[in-house]
Protein backbone atom coordinates (compact mmCIF):
# COMPACT_ATOMS: atom_id res chain seq x y z
CA UNK A 1 0.00 0.00 0.00
CA UNK A 2 1.64 3.47 -1.10
CA UNK A 3 0.05 6.80 0.66
CA UNK A 4 2.19 9.72 -0.80
CA UNK A 5 1.51 13.76 -1.29
CA UNK A 6 3.16 16.69 -2.55
CA UNK A 7 2.89 20.48 -2.34
CA UNK A 8 1.96 21.83 -5.57
CA UNK A 9 5.02 23.26 -7.13
CA UNK A 10 4.37 27.14 -8.15
CA UNK A 11 3.21 28.73 -5.59
CA UNK A 12 2.10 32.43 -4.86
CA UNK A 13 1.71 33.38 -1.52
CA UNK A 14 0.34 36.32 -0.99
CA UNK A 15 0.31 37.98 2.75
CA UNK A 16 -2.18 40.43 4.35
CA UNK A 17 -1.19 43.07 6.91
CA UNK A 18 -1.60 40.99 10.33
CA UNK A 19 0.75 40.24 12.76
CA UNK A 20 0.34 36.64 11.61
CA UNK A 21 2.97 37.93 8.85
CA UNK A 22 5.58 36.96 10.74
CA UNK A 23 4.56 33.42 10.18
CA UNK A 24 4.52 33.61 6.18
CA UNK A 25 8.18 34.10 6.33
CA UNK A 26 8.10 30.20 7.88
CA UNK A 27 5.89 29.18 5.59
CA UNK A 28 8.03 30.21 2.90
CA UNK A 29 10.68 28.58 3.95
CA UNK A 30 8.94 25.24 4.68
CA UNK A 31 6.92 25.26 0.80
CA UNK A 32 10.57 25.63 -0.28
CA UNK A 33 11.65 22.63 1.40
CA UNK A 34 8.65 20.90 0.09
CA UNK A 35 9.94 21.59 -3.20
CA UNK A 36 7.72 24.42 -4.45
CA UNK A 37 9.04 27.08 -5.91
CA UNK A 38 7.22 30.05 -3.92
CA UNK A 39 6.83 34.00 -5.23
CA UNK A 40 5.33 36.04 -3.18
CA UNK A 41 2.67 39.39 -3.15
CA UNK A 42 2.37 41.72 -0.11
CA UNK A 43 -0.05 43.91 0.20
CA UNK A 44 1.02 47.56 1.23
CA UNK A 45 0.26 47.28 4.91
CA UNK A 46 1.84 44.29 5.27
CA UNK A 47 5.02 45.61 4.66
CA UNK A 48 4.58 47.03 8.14
CA UNK A 49 5.18 43.48 9.88
CA UNK A 50 7.61 42.13 7.82
CA UNK A 51 9.90 43.46 4.72
CA UNK A 52 10.01 42.36 1.00
CA UNK A 53 13.41 41.99 1.70
CA UNK A 54 13.03 38.91 4.16
CA UNK A 55 10.72 36.97 2.02
CA UNK A 56 12.97 38.22 -0.75
CA UNK A 57 15.70 36.17 1.09
CA UNK A 58 13.54 33.81 2.00
CA UNK A 59 11.83 32.69 -1.22
CA UNK A 60 14.89 33.60 -3.74
CA UNK A 61 12.75 35.47 -5.63
CA UNK A 62 11.85 38.61 -6.50
CA UNK A 63 8.46 39.82 -4.31
CA UNK A 64 6.25 42.01 -5.35
CA UNK A 65 4.04 44.74 -3.62
CA UNK A 66 2.45 46.36 -5.59
CA UNK A 67 0.69 46.47 -9.05
CA UNK A 68 2.28 49.82 -10.72
CA UNK A 69 5.97 48.41 -10.88
CA UNK A 70 6.90 49.04 -13.86
CA UNK A 71 10.02 46.69 -13.88
CA UNK A 72 8.55 43.57 -12.17
CA UNK A 73 5.44 43.90 -14.72
CA UNK A 74 8.09 43.90 -17.55
CA UNK A 75 9.34 40.68 -16.27
CA UNK A 76 6.33 38.91 -15.12
CA UNK A 77 2.81 40.83 -15.53
CA UNK A 78 0.41 40.32 -13.10
CA UNK A 79 -1.62 38.29 -15.44
CA UNK A 80 1.38 36.19 -16.24
CA UNK A 81 1.69 36.06 -12.44
CA UNK A 82 -1.57 34.49 -11.77
CA UNK A 83 -1.70 32.12 -14.49
CA UNK A 84 1.86 31.30 -13.32
CA UNK A 85 1.04 30.01 -9.96
CA UNK A 86 -0.43 26.72 -9.67
CA UNK A 87 -2.00 27.74 -5.80
CA UNK A 88 -2.61 30.96 -4.63
CA UNK A 89 -2.08 30.70 -0.75
CA UNK A 90 -3.51 33.35 1.15
CA UNK A 91 -1.36 33.82 5.16
CA UNK A 92 -2.48 35.62 6.69
CA UNK A 93 -5.84 36.70 5.16
CA UNK A 94 -6.84 39.42 7.01
CA UNK A 95 -10.70 40.67 7.44
CA UNK A 96 -10.27 43.14 5.07
CA UNK A 97 -8.54 41.11 3.24
CA UNK A 98 -11.66 38.80 2.71
CA UNK A 99 -14.19 41.39 2.24
CA UNK A 100 -12.00 42.54 -0.70
CA UNK A 101 -12.16 39.37 -2.48
CA UNK A 102 -15.90 38.54 -1.22
CA UNK A 103 -16.95 41.46 -3.05
CA UNK A 104 -14.22 40.73 -6.08
CA UNK A 105 -12.18 44.09 -6.09
CA UNK A 106 -9.05 44.73 -7.82
CA UNK A 107 -7.73 47.01 -5.85
CA UNK A 108 -4.22 46.22 -5.31
CA UNK A 109 -1.83 43.56 -6.50
CA UNK A 110 -3.15 40.79 -4.50
CA UNK A 111 -6.36 41.48 -4.85
CA UNK A 112 -6.23 41.48 -8.51
CA UNK A 113 -4.06 38.21 -9.01
CA UNK A 114 -7.03 36.58 -7.52
CA UNK A 115 -9.64 37.88 -9.79
CA UNK A 116 -7.32 37.72 -12.62
CA UNK A 117 -6.79 33.84 -11.46
CA UNK A 118 -8.76 30.78 -12.93
CA UNK A 119 -8.14 28.80 -9.32
CA UNK A 120 -9.94 29.32 -6.22
CA UNK A 121 -7.17 30.47 -3.42
CA UNK A 122 -6.32 28.77 -0.29
CA UNK A 123 -7.27 31.23 2.45
CA UNK A 124 -5.48 30.78 5.96
CA UNK A 125 -7.43 33.77 7.90
CA UNK A 126 -5.71 35.29 11.24
CA UNK A 127 -7.22 38.08 13.23
CA UNK A 128 -9.10 39.27 16.46
CA UNK A 129 -11.73 36.84 17.27
CA UNK A 130 -14.28 38.91 17.41
CA UNK A 131 -13.57 40.75 13.89
CA UNK A 132 -14.12 36.39 12.79
CA UNK A 133 -17.15 36.51 14.48
CA UNK A 134 -18.44 39.70 13.45
CA UNK A 135 -22.13 38.84 10.94
CA UNK A 136 -19.93 41.19 8.28
CA UNK A 137 -16.40 38.68 8.30
CA UNK A 138 -19.04 35.75 8.77
CA UNK A 139 -20.84 36.55 5.68
CA UNK A 140 -18.11 37.40 3.48
CA UNK A 141 -16.40 34.01 4.54
CA UNK A 142 -20.03 32.24 3.11
CA UNK A 143 -20.04 33.80 -0.14
CA UNK A 144 -16.32 32.75 -0.79
CA UNK A 145 -16.88 29.23 0.30
CA UNK A 146 -19.81 29.45 -2.11
CA UNK A 147 -17.55 30.43 -4.57
CA UNK A 148 -15.30 27.44 -3.79
CA UNK A 149 -12.54 29.25 -1.87
CA UNK A 150 -11.57 27.13 0.67
CA UNK A 151 -10.74 28.42 3.77
CA UNK A 152 -7.95 27.21 6.36
CA UNK A 153 -8.80 27.78 10.14
CA UNK A 154 -8.99 29.97 11.80
CA UNK A 155 -7.27 28.13 15.03
CA UNK A 156 -9.01 28.79 18.32
CA UNK A 157 -6.56 29.79 21.30
CA UNK A 158 -4.52 32.69 22.99
CA UNK A 159 -3.90 35.78 20.51
CA UNK A 160 -1.59 38.11 19.70
CA UNK A 161 -4.11 41.00 21.23
CA UNK A 162 -4.22 39.19 24.54
CA UNK A 163 -7.50 38.01 23.97
CA UNK A 164 -8.64 33.96 23.40
CA UNK A 165 -11.26 32.59 20.97
CA UNK A 166 -10.96 31.69 17.06
CA UNK A 167 -8.80 34.04 15.25
CA UNK A 168 -5.21 32.37 15.25
CA UNK A 169 -3.66 31.66 12.16
CA UNK A 170 -3.22 27.78 11.24
CA UNK A 171 0.36 26.85 12.00
CA UNK A 172 2.82 26.77 8.72
CA UNK A 173 3.29 22.67 8.79
CA UNK A 174 -0.82 22.49 8.48
CA UNK A 175 -1.06 24.89 5.36
CA UNK A 176 1.95 22.67 4.07
CA UNK A 177 -0.50 19.66 5.17
CA UNK A 178 -3.21 20.90 3.25
CA UNK A 179 -1.48 22.01 0.52
CA UNK A 180 -0.44 18.40 0.06
CA UNK A 181 -3.95 16.58 0.80
CA UNK A 182 -4.05 13.57 -0.28
CA UNK A 183 -7.45 13.09 -1.44
CA UNK A 184 -9.13 12.48 1.97
CA UNK A 185 -12.70 14.22 1.43
CA UNK A 186 -15.48 12.07 3.11
CA UNK A 187 -12.72 8.74 3.52
CA UNK A 188 -14.48 8.81 6.96
CA UNK A 189 -17.60 10.46 6.48
CA UNK A 190 -20.55 9.41 8.51
CA UNK A 191 -17.51 7.57 11.15
CA UNK A 192 -17.24 8.40 14.98
CA UNK A 193 -13.30 8.71 15.54
CA UNK A 194 -11.96 8.95 19.24
CA UNK A 195 -8.15 10.14 19.44
CA UNK A 196 -6.00 10.44 22.06
CA UNK A 197 -2.73 12.75 22.63
CA UNK A 198 -0.37 14.04 24.66
CA UNK A 199 0.95 12.39 27.59
CA UNK A 200 -0.26 11.85 31.34
CA UNK A 201 0.43 13.36 34.33
CA UNK A 202 0.49 11.68 37.42
CA UNK A 203 -0.20 13.71 40.58
CA UNK A 204 2.51 12.81 43.63
CA UNK A 205 1.40 15.48 45.49
CA UNK A 206 -0.32 18.86 45.12
CA UNK A 207 2.53 20.38 43.18
CA UNK A 208 4.74 17.11 41.59
CA UNK A 209 3.82 14.98 39.13
CA UNK A 210 5.23 11.88 36.99
CA UNK A 211 5.09 12.93 33.12
CA UNK A 212 6.62 12.50 30.00
CA UNK A 213 8.18 14.32 27.25
CA UNK A 214 4.85 13.82 24.71
CA UNK A 215 4.17 17.15 23.16
CA UNK A 216 0.22 15.66 21.52
CA UNK A 217 1.04 17.53 18.49
CA UNK A 218 0.73 13.79 16.49
CA UNK A 219 -2.28 12.96 18.03
CA UNK A 220 -3.59 16.83 17.50
CA UNK A 221 -2.59 16.48 13.49
CA UNK A 222 -4.48 13.38 13.42
CA UNK A 223 -7.76 14.28 15.12
CA UNK A 224 -7.32 17.05 12.56
CA UNK A 225 -7.03 14.75 9.60
CA UNK A 226 -9.90 12.33 10.80
CA UNK A 227 -11.83 15.52 11.02
CA UNK A 228 -10.99 16.64 7.60
CA UNK A 229 -12.25 13.18 6.08
CA UNK A 230 -15.37 14.02 7.17
CA UNK A 231 -15.20 11.98 10.85
CA UNK A 232 -17.21 13.22 13.67
CA UNK A 233 -13.81 13.50 16.15
CA UNK A 234 -13.74 13.40 19.89
CA UNK A 235 -10.13 14.17 20.96
CA UNK A 236 -9.11 13.30 24.72
CA UNK A 237 -6.21 15.17 25.61
CA UNK A 238 -3.61 14.82 28.15
CA UNK A 239 -1.91 18.31 29.27
CA UNK A 240 -0.40 20.15 26.35
CA UNK A 241 -0.96 23.48 24.95
CA UNK A 242 -1.85 23.21 21.57
CA UNK A 243 -4.60 24.76 19.78
CA UNK A 244 -7.89 22.68 19.39
CA UNK A 245 -8.11 21.75 15.67
CA UNK A 246 -11.74 23.34 13.96
CA UNK A 247 -14.37 21.25 13.90
CA UNK A 248 -13.30 18.53 17.08
CA UNK A 249 -14.89 17.74 20.51
CA UNK A 250 -11.98 18.21 22.84
CA UNK A 251 -11.77 16.55 26.70
CA UNK A 252 -8.84 17.42 28.63
CA UNK A 253 -7.90 14.74 31.22
CA UNK A 254 -4.77 14.53 33.45
CA UNK A 255 -4.24 11.00 34.83
CA UNK A 256 -4.01 7.77 33.17
CA UNK A 257 -7.18 6.79 35.21
CA UNK A 258 -9.54 9.86 34.05
CA UNK A 259 -8.11 9.04 30.76
CA UNK A 260 -9.57 5.48 31.06
CA UNK A 261 -12.82 6.94 32.41
CA UNK A 262 -13.48 9.27 29.12
CA UNK A 263 -12.13 6.72 26.85
CA UNK A 264 -14.53 4.23 27.68
CA UNK A 265 -17.12 6.55 27.79
CA UNK A 266 -16.61 7.84 24.01
CA UNK A 267 -15.41 5.02 22.78
CA UNK A 268 -18.32 2.91 23.28
CA UNK A 269 -20.13 5.23 20.49
CA UNK A 270 -17.19 5.19 18.31
CA UNK A 271 -16.70 3.59 15.25
CA UNK A 272 -12.65 3.92 15.33
CA UNK A 273 -10.34 4.72 18.15
CA UNK A 274 -6.66 6.30 17.47
CA UNK A 275 -4.91 5.57 21.39
CA UNK A 276 -2.01 8.28 20.18
CA UNK A 277 -1.24 9.23 23.71
CA UNK A 278 1.39 8.05 25.69
CA UNK A 279 0.12 6.91 28.71
CA UNK A 280 1.80 6.64 31.56
CA UNK A 281 2.32 3.05 32.49
CA UNK A 282 2.63 3.69 36.50
CA UNK A 283 1.35 6.05 38.61
CA UNK A 284 1.95 6.32 42.47
CA UNK A 285 0.48 4.13 44.98
CA UNK A 286 -0.68 7.10 46.63
CA UNK A 287 -0.95 11.06 45.74
CA UNK A 288 0.26 12.87 49.48
CA UNK A 289 -2.40 15.18 49.93
CA UNK A 290 0.36 17.57 51.18
CA UNK A 291 3.55 18.60 49.77
CA UNK A 292 6.36 16.11 49.80
CA UNK A 293 9.46 17.33 52.30
CA UNK A 294 13.04 16.30 52.04
CA UNK A 295 14.13 14.46 55.63
CA UNK A 296 17.35 14.62 54.45
CA UNK A 297 17.33 10.53 53.61
CA UNK A 298 16.82 8.91 50.13
CA UNK A 299 13.21 8.72 49.26
CA UNK A 300 11.19 5.78 47.85
CA UNK A 301 8.33 6.43 45.68
CA UNK A 302 6.40 3.55 45.40
CA UNK A 303 4.37 3.14 42.13
CA UNK A 304 1.36 0.86 41.04
CA UNK A 305 0.73 -0.38 36.96
CA UNK A 306 -1.89 1.90 35.05
CA UNK A 307 -4.64 0.08 33.39
CA UNK A 308 -3.66 -0.46 29.85
CA UNK A 309 -6.81 1.75 28.01
CA UNK A 310 -6.38 0.55 24.30
CA UNK A 311 -6.30 -3.10 25.75
CA UNK A 312 -9.36 -2.27 28.12
CA UNK A 313 -11.51 -1.48 24.76
CA UNK A 314 -11.13 -4.56 23.27
CA UNK A 315 -14.41 -5.68 25.87
CA UNK A 316 -16.19 -3.36 24.50
CA UNK A 317 -19.71 -4.68 23.17
CA UNK A 318 -19.61 -2.90 20.39
CA UNK A 319 -16.03 -2.90 19.46
CA UNK A 320 -14.37 -0.38 17.43
CA UNK A 321 -11.77 -0.65 15.15
CA UNK A 322 -8.31 -0.05 17.16
CA UNK A 323 -5.30 1.72 16.30
CA UNK A 324 -2.16 1.62 19.13
CA UNK A 325 0.89 3.83 18.81
CA UNK A 326 4.24 2.44 19.46
CA UNK A 327 7.07 4.45 20.21
CA UNK A 328 10.56 1.31 19.88
CA UNK A 329 14.22 2.15 20.52
CA UNK A 330 14.96 -1.42 19.13
CA UNK A 331 13.74 -4.16 17.26
CA UNK A 332 11.25 -2.04 15.60
CA UNK A 333 8.51 -4.80 13.72
CA UNK A 334 8.88 -7.32 16.05
CA UNK A 335 7.93 -5.14 19.54
CA UNK A 336 5.13 -3.64 17.08
CA UNK A 337 4.00 -6.92 16.25
CA UNK A 338 3.37 -8.72 19.79
CA UNK A 339 2.31 -5.05 21.10
CA UNK A 340 -0.55 -5.56 18.32
CA UNK A 341 -1.12 -9.60 19.53
CA UNK A 342 -0.88 -8.57 23.08
CA UNK A 343 -3.64 -5.63 22.72
CA UNK A 344 -5.25 -7.48 20.61
CA UNK A 345 -6.06 -4.17 18.40
CA UNK A 346 -6.75 -3.55 14.37
CA UNK A 347 -3.17 -1.57 13.33
CA UNK A 348 -0.17 -0.78 15.05
CA UNK A 349 1.74 2.65 14.11
CA UNK A 350 5.22 2.10 15.32
CA UNK A 351 7.86 4.73 15.10
CA UNK A 352 11.34 4.55 16.39
CA UNK A 353 12.40 7.40 18.93
CA UNK A 354 15.84 8.84 18.02
CA UNK A 355 17.69 9.71 15.02
CA UNK A 356 16.09 12.94 15.54
CA UNK A 357 12.34 11.53 15.22
CA UNK A 358 10.59 11.24 17.94
CA UNK A 359 7.90 12.72 20.59
CA UNK A 360 9.25 15.73 20.80
CA UNK A 361 9.88 16.57 16.90
CA UNK A 362 8.28 18.26 14.44
CA UNK A 363 8.54 15.34 11.88
CA UNK A 364 8.28 11.54 12.14
CA UNK A 365 8.02 8.52 10.28
CA UNK A 366 6.02 5.33 10.68
CA UNK A 367 5.66 1.80 9.65
CA UNK A 368 2.24 0.90 10.13
CA UNK A 369 1.40 -3.28 11.02
CA UNK A 370 -1.46 -5.21 11.08
CA UNK A 371 -2.77 -8.77 11.20
CA UNK A 372 -0.70 -9.91 7.75
CA UNK A 373 0.13 -6.99 6.69
CA UNK A 374 2.57 -4.05 6.77
CA UNK A 375 3.16 0.21 5.05
CA UNK A 376 5.58 2.37 5.23
CA UNK A 377 4.85 5.96 6.03
CA UNK A 378 8.56 7.59 5.14
CA UNK A 379 9.81 11.03 7.05
CA UNK A 380 6.92 13.80 7.14
CA UNK A 381 5.81 17.12 8.98
CA UNK A 382 3.47 15.30 11.65
CA UNK A 383 -0.06 16.62 9.49
CA UNK A 384 1.26 15.06 6.42
CA UNK A 385 1.50 12.22 8.33
CA UNK A 386 -1.78 12.20 10.26
CA UNK A 387 -3.21 12.29 6.92
CA UNK A 388 -1.45 9.65 5.36
CA UNK A 389 -2.35 7.27 8.12
CA UNK A 390 -6.29 8.68 8.29
CA UNK A 391 -6.10 7.53 4.49
CA UNK A 392 -4.31 3.81 5.66
CA UNK A 393 -7.07 3.80 8.22
CA UNK A 394 -9.70 4.34 6.14
CA UNK A 395 -8.34 1.74 3.65
CA UNK A 396 -8.31 -0.92 6.07
CA UNK A 397 -11.92 -0.06 7.25
CA UNK A 398 -12.75 -0.52 3.69
CA UNK A 399 -10.61 -3.95 3.02
CA UNK A 400 -12.00 -7.44 4.06
CA UNK A 401 -10.74 -8.72 7.73
CA UNK A 402 -7.52 -10.63 7.06
CA UNK A 403 -6.81 -8.53 3.52
CA UNK A 404 -2.80 -8.23 3.69
CA UNK A 405 -2.19 -4.74 1.66
N1 LIG B 1 -1.55 2.60 25.96
C1 LIG B 1 -2.74 2.54 26.64
N2 LIG B 1 -2.74 2.43 27.98
C2 LIG B 1 -1.59 2.35 28.68
C3 LIG B 1 -0.35 2.36 28.00
C4 LIG B 1 -0.37 2.50 26.63
O1 LIG B 1 -3.79 2.61 26.00
N3 LIG B 1 -1.63 2.24 30.00
C5 LIG B 1 -1.58 2.72 24.50
C6 LIG B 1 -0.87 3.94 23.95
O2 LIG B 1 -1.76 5.02 23.78
C7 LIG B 1 -0.35 3.42 22.61
C8 LIG B 1 -0.10 1.95 22.87
O3 LIG B 1 -0.88 1.61 24.00
O4 LIG B 1 -1.32 3.50 21.61
C9 LIG B 1 1.30 1.55 23.11
O5 LIG B 1 1.87 2.31 24.14
P1 LIG B 1 3.33 1.95 24.66
O6 LIG B 1 3.62 2.80 25.85
O7 LIG B 1 4.30 1.94 23.54
O8 LIG B 1 3.12 0.44 25.08
P2 LIG B 1 2.96 -0.27 26.43
O9 LIG B 1 1.70 -1.05 26.36
O10 LIG B 1 3.11 0.67 27.56
O11 LIG B 1 4.17 -1.29 26.38
P3 LIG B 1 5.73 -1.11 26.80
O12 LIG B 1 5.75 -0.24 28.00
O13 LIG B 1 6.13 -2.51 27.03
O14 LIG B 1 6.44 -0.53 25.61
Amino acid sequence: MRVSASVPSRILLGVGAGIAAYKACELTRRLRDAGAEVRVVLTANAERFVTATTFQALSGQPVRTSLWDAAAEAAMGHIELARWADRIVIAPATADLIARLAHGRADDLLTTLCLASERPPLLVPAMNHAMWAHPATQANVATLRARGVELLGPAVGDQACGESGPGRMVEPADIIAALSRIPLDGALAGRRVVCSAGPTYEDLDPVRFIGNRSSGRMGFAIAAAAQAAGAQVTLIAGPVSLATPAGVTRIDVRSAQAMLAAMTAAAAEADIVIAVAAVADYRPAAASAGKIRKSGAALTLTLVENPDILAALTALPRRPFLVGFAAETEDLEARARAKLARKGIDLIAANRVGDGLGIETEDNALELYWPGGHASLPRAPKPQLAQQLIAAIAGRLAAPRGTPA
